[in-house]
């Protein structure tokens, strides 16, 4: 019943990857690109590169921004049991769609995820998960509050909110400020816009700006606030000649 009551709010639309999304009537958009397949972007723009960057630490503070269906956090542990790692990994993640998170049990997600299924119920029941290896808590509540509110110190971000047409206070300059100040000095961020606006907002607040090519996909974003090996350096200032009208989005224009 309370599956259903929050599953009439969405639509379940079949990616092209052959994983399973929604889509949020609320927002007007689906949770993922569906052409590049929720699984498949989640590996691919957002776990993958953290990891390759981070693969010499032993643990791993991550904040997935936001949880919606959870696929980032459970690629995540997917990609770390595959490659038989071990690195210890706690995952923040705000979200205020608690019916959302709570009717996961029952979603159809891809077979990669069936070893990792206790998990996923452990979180849909209790919004949490730990054991040796693994932490998962979701963050209730609106991001921009709980984000501040974040004591742990962060070595990855996954800004993965709705497009900035659509959910514009989770990439303005000052959201991206709130993550900056509670990143480790080498942290790194990844997110699927490749926008100018973007890129500035995080560029103002010490990130340096990369593009990451991965395969059957568009180009995303890898944000790091030190200078990274292997991949395309963009130099901002010389953007902000090219193209003098850009700016970075201000919690001003939608308060
Ligand atoms: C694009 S979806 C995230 C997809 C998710 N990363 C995944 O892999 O399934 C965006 C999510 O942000 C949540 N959201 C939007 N605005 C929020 C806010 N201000 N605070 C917390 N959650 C928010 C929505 O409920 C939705 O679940």
């Amino acid at each position: 019943m309370y599956n259903e009551t929050i599953r009439s709010q969405k639509e379940l639309i079949l990616c092209e990857d052959g994983t399973n999304t929604l889509y949020s009537k609320e927002f007007d958009e689906p949770y993922h690109s569906t052409k590049d397949g929720a699984l498949h972007e989640s590996l691919e723009k957002h776990v993958k590169p953290s990891l390759a960057i981070k693969n010499k630490h032993s643990t791993l503070t991550i904040l997935d921004i936001c949880f919606g269906l959870g696929y980032n956090t459970f690629a995540t542990l997917y990609y770390i049991q595959k490659n038989n790692l071990h690195t210890k990994i706690h995952i923040l993640s705000p979200e205020f769609d608690e019916g959302l998170v709570r009717s996961l049990d029952t979603f159809d997600f891809p077979p990669e995820f069936d070893s990792i299924k206790p998990i996923i119920q452990a979180v849909a029941q209790n919004l949490y998960y730990e054991d040796e290896q693994f932490k998962i808590e979701i963050l209730l509540g609106d991001a921009r509050k709980s984000i501040p509110k974040i004591t742990e110190k962060i070595d990855i971000v996954y800004q993965d909110a709705f497009s900035p047409a659509h959910n514009p206070l989770l990439w303005t300059k000052e959201h991206f400020s709130d993550i900056r100040d509670i990143c480790k000095e080498d942290a790194i961020l990844t997110t699927y816009s490749s926008a100018a606006a973007i890129r500035l907002g995080l560029y103002e607040n010490d990130f340096l700006i990369f593009v990451h090519r991965a395969e059957l996909m568009r180009y995303s974003t890898v944000a790091s606030i030190k200078m990274l090996e292997g991949f395309e350096y963009i130099d901002m200032e010389l953007k902000k000649v090219r193209n003098p009208t850009a700016r970075s989005m201000k919690d001003r224009e939608y308060l």
